[in-house]
């Protein structure tokens, strides 16, 4: 436990130990920046230690200020000393250890202060070739070329904090709901959305060799980088009723847009005897309310800056989505609506195509910018698994299921799965995959229960939550087409 200590030296005078760095050290708790601006000062100054990296530095005749932020809170730390304090090492960007005493500032701008007795530059800084300057206004596209050193930016700093609070928030949601978390398989056999936009896994030993041609590969059969954990949580929720995973996923899309990338994390949930689409609806609705509320409550901050600089209006249209109800059209009226429209879409909106951004973007505007969700899709526009509604010719749909939200288009993708095994039999057939399959039809033979679940991308909803318009500046290393940095 933390004993305050009351000391009897100035702030800005001798500090009693000023020679003997090892007793100094030993008396000196280790702070991080956050906690530092948070402790409460009033019943005496703390003799502390920080450490991090220099954000600013202001030499004045008679002190010197600084600013040191460690990544633990969006707010650095002001650090006062005496001007011999000062050396030409510390700089911005440089990393520091500072000791001394944690006062109240008498300036109204933080609450708190150290007064430094020691600084001690653990790592010089050539300001003159790193990338970011002081108090410059780096734009995204710029920062975006230093995945090594953007996490030292405000808003990247933010980023990750959100992003990290994001995926506690999801998996309390989830546990405080009663659902397991799975680790499902990374390296898979199976292309559960069957679009072909594989990335196939094989040793470099092997790669262009005439062994790879020989035989079936490292694994004996082609394997895969998962695009989703779909069918392996739907081997889980044979045996548990509720049942999520959370973790990365590979998709071989040409596509350098704002909301694709090849390697992006995704939340998947199933629920196990469940007969209707609006049960599973429900719960995505919960995940994204209750977890955006969260994050309001507990990074206040973080999201603030987002809100200031990087979208405004963001944190308005945030509120809107959390206090309305989400609506619910089908995929026939969202045609409906499409054609009606006087905009000149690019892409064709016939009854049986699938929707487009374009698209998606307009019905979300239609239904007055809150979240829509679209249900039963044509038959042919959905994987294998989705659920027969048994309703056509002509208009022959499935209890699919995409959440649309403003400014992104798809954020969630969900369905009903084909518990019945003739059902999924004469589907597979169809398509040739009944052998693939066979472990999949075994589940519809011991035991089936109708159920259902999504899919959340995890960077759409950060986009969503934040209003950052490109998906490569929330994620810490984004992987596209020609761009595998680091
Ligand atoms: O709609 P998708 O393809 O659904 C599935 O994969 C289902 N098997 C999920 C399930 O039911 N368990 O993908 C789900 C979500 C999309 O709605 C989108 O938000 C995101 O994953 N997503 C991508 N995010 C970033 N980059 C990409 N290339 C993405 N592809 C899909
Ligand atoms: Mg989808």
């Amino acid at each position: 436990m933390y004993a305050p200590r009351k000391l009897a030296f100035s702030v800005l005078g001798r500090c009693p130990w000023r020679h003997c760095h090892r007793r100094r050290s030993a008396a000196a708790h280790k702070f991080s920046v956050r906690e530092a601006l948070v402790a409460n000062v009033e019943e005496g100054a703390k003799n502390i230690k920080i450490q991090g990296w220099v954000r600013s530095v202001r030499s004045q005749k008679e002190v010197l200020f600084m600013h040191v932020n460690d990544g633990s809170s969006l707010e650095s730390l002001q650090i006062v000393a005496e001007p011999s304090l000062k050396s030409s090492a510390i700089g911005f960007g440089s990393s520091v250890e500072v000791c001394g005493v944690l006062v109240k500032s008498l300036s109204k701008k933080q609450n708190v202060e150290l007064k430094a007795t020691e600084i001690r530059v653990i790592g010089e800084c050539d300001s003159k070739d790193f990338p970011f300057k002081i108090k410059e206004h780096h734009p995204p596209e710029y920062v975006r070329q230093f995945p090594h050193l953007r996490c030292r930016t405000n808003i990247f700093g933010s980023l990750l904090r959100v992003r990290s609070e994001a995926t506690s928030a999801i998996h309390q949601f989830f546990k405080s709901n009663g659902y397991v978390h799975i680790h499902t398989p990374i390296i898979t056999s199976n292309d559960c959305e069957g679009a072909g936009e594989l990335f196939q896994v094989e040793t470099s030993k092997r790669v262009g060799t005439q062994e790879e041609e020989d035989d079936d590969g490292f694994f004996g059969v082609p394997a895969f980088l998962t695009v989703s954990g779909q069918l392996h949580l739907e081997i889980m929720s044979g045996g548990f009723q509720k049942a999520f995973t959370f973790g990365p996923t590979f998709r071989a899309e040409n596509s350098q847009g704002r909301r694709h990338l090849a390697e992006f994390y995704m939340v998947e949930a199933e629920v196990s005897f469940t007969e209707s689409l609006e049960d599973i609806m429900q719960v995505m609705e919960n995940l994204f309310k209750e977890t955006a509320t969260a994050l309001l409550s507990k990074c206040p901050e973080d999201l603030n800056l987002f809100f200031k600089y990087v979208s405004p209006g963001q944190q308005g249209r945030l509120e809107r989505i959390i206090k309305n109800p989400f609506i619910v059209i089908s995929y026939t009226e969202a045609l409906e609506i499409l054609k009606k429209s006087a905009t000149s879409f690019q892409y064709k909106t016939e009854w049986g195509c699938d929707l487009q951004t374009e698209h998606e973007k307009y019905l979300v505007r239609h239904c007055g910018d809150v979240p829509v969700f679209v249900i039963n899709y044509p038959y042919d526009l959905k994987p294998f698994y989705a659920r027969d509604n048994e309703d056509g010719p002509p208009q022959h749909t499935v209890a699919a299921v995409d959440l649309l939200v403003p400014g992104i288009g798809e954020l969630f993708g969900g369905s009903l799965r084909e518990e019945r095994l003739h059902v999924l039999r004469s589907r597979l057939d169809m398509l040739g995959l009944a052998d693939t399959y066979q472990w999949y039809l075994d589940l519809r033979r011991f035991g089936t229960v109708p159920h259902g679940g999504f899919g959340m991308g995890f960077e759409r909803y950060l986009q969503c939550i934040l209003g950052v318009d490109n998906i490569k500046d929330v994620i810490p290393f984004p992987r596209f087409p020609y761009s595998c940095l680091l």
